[in-house]
């Protein structure tokens, strides 16, 4: 804590200083007293602020492993950048005053195509973890994700959710335990398994060690060694949680043994696509775990074309990785996306207020995306087609002002 107050007295001291007049000592200066003074959900008017209120509430290890991207963080910036290179084409004179965001995905009805990504350990951002999520988006009608990682077992998140959720699959390299930990989710009411594909072989998350150093805990005082629920009667000792020797024939072997949806998670180029559906996907979803994978530099927004016309129709493709704005998920839709998945921004509200935390960046999201709509005369999911995003081809500069403060 400490070490966090003097760096805001140097920040402070920077941000005065005739000698250095830097605009990133000024904003991270007045995001980090803007998050002190926000007590309330309703007072957080966008995203950015929640990560804000998150900053001041999350220990520096635990915002160091929700924020870090890899090596560079080059990919974790990609992903805001890449939405610069599309732009929304709004249509006037159409009749708005009844809007739909309802969507359907293999079978999930949702109030809103935003749904919640499988994040890994909510019990570091605050008690309630998965339960408060859970619970947020079982109030605003939002579909989830369970991380195989998370803090809360399946069955009781399944439970507070009072829907069907998905479950993520880190399938470990024993094809036992991928078969048990399948039949555990199905058992559980899950109806759709992710298999998720990018991390075949660990990753580079300096950010994290970086925000370790600030951090005078001991982790081993809490980091025990305990399994996560989802391991509960496997023994992982020597186990990995992912198996390197994965090939693309692992969507009929999991089809064989569950009757839940495969949907394949951490695709990034249309040709896999094409092999994922051609093995039977049932889904297809775009993601680089929010630059957490492998350090591309590509931001997800610009692998969605040429994904969304390598599978043309056949099943549903849905995105994730930096979506922050109405705008964001207006543009994905836009190109072919039938849900957006959000990781970090919910999480900031776990971390901010808890549920109602995870409620207030729904809220706010949705309300973004409905201005959207029906600014650019489409009241329904199904009516934002191609004709209402156009691709620059480059990613236009957008600078360092605006209220990103990144
Ligand atoms: C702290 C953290 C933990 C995550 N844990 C998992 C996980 O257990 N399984 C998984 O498939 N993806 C995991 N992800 C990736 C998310 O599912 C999702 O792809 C990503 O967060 C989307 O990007 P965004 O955070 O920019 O919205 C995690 C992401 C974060 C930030």
């Amino acid at each position: 804590m400490n070490k966090r107050v003097d760096r805001r007295e140097l920040l402070k001291f920077l941000a005065a200083s005739p000698l250095l007049t830097s605009y990133s000592a000024f904003a991270q200066e007045a995001e980090e007293v803007l998050g002190e003074r926000l007590m309330d959900p309703s007072e957080v008017i966008n995203v950015f602020e929640m990560e804000a209120v998150a900053r001041k509430n999350i220990p520096p290890a635990h915002l160091g492993y929700l924020n870090t991207g890899v090596d560079s963080d080059n990919t974790l910036r990609a992903n805001r950048d890449g939405f610069t290179r599309f732009q929304i084409k709004p249509r006037r004179l159409v009749d708005v005053s009844r809007t739909d965001t309802r969507v359907n995905i293999l079978g999930t009805e949702a109030s809103s195509p935003i749904f919640l990504c499988p994040v890994g350990s909510q019990g570091a951002y605050h008690p309630e973890a998965e339960l408060g999520t859970a619970r947020a988006a079982a109030a605003k009608g939002h579909h989830m994700v369970l991380s195989t990682q998370s803090s809360t077992a399946v069955e009781a998140v399944a439970e507070a959710k009072g829907a069907p959720i998905w479950h993520q699959l880190y399938p470990t390299d024993r094809w036992e335990y991928t078969v048990a930990m399948l039949k555990r989710a199905e058992s559980a009411g899950c109806t759709a398994v992710c298999l998720t594909i990018d991390l075949p072989g660990g990753r580079n998350t300096e950010t994290l060690s970086i925000m370790m150093r600030e951090d005078d805990r001991t982790c081993s005082n809490c980091h025990t060694g305990q399994a996560k629920p989802m391991f509960e009667g496997l023994d992982m000792r020597g186990v990995g949680l992912n198996n390197p020797a994965l090939t693309w024939d692992v969507i009929g072997r999991m089809k064989d043994v569950t009757s839940m949806n495969v949907i394949i998670k951490g695709v990034e180029v249309g040709a896999d696509a094409a092999l994922a559906v051609q093995y039977g996907a049932d889904g297809i979803w775009v993601s680089n775990h929010g630059g957490r994978a492998t350090e591309t530099e590509r931001g997800t927004i610009e692998c969605l074309p040429e994904i969304v016309a390598a599978v043309n129709g056949r099943v549903p493709v849905i995105v994730d990785s930096g979506f922050r704005r109405g705008t964001d998920i207006y543009k994905a839709l836009a190109l072919g996306a039938s849900a957006i998945g959000v990781g970090r921004p919910y999480c900031w509200g776990l971390g901010a207020f808890g549920q109602a935390g995870v409620e207030r960046v729904l809220d706010l999201l949705n309300r973004e995306l409905l201005i959207t709509m029906r600014g650019s005369g489409t009241p329904t999911i199904a009516s934002i087609g191609s004709d209402y995003v156009h691709d620059a081809g480059y990613r236009v500069p957008r600078g360092k002002l605006g209220r990103e403060l990144l």
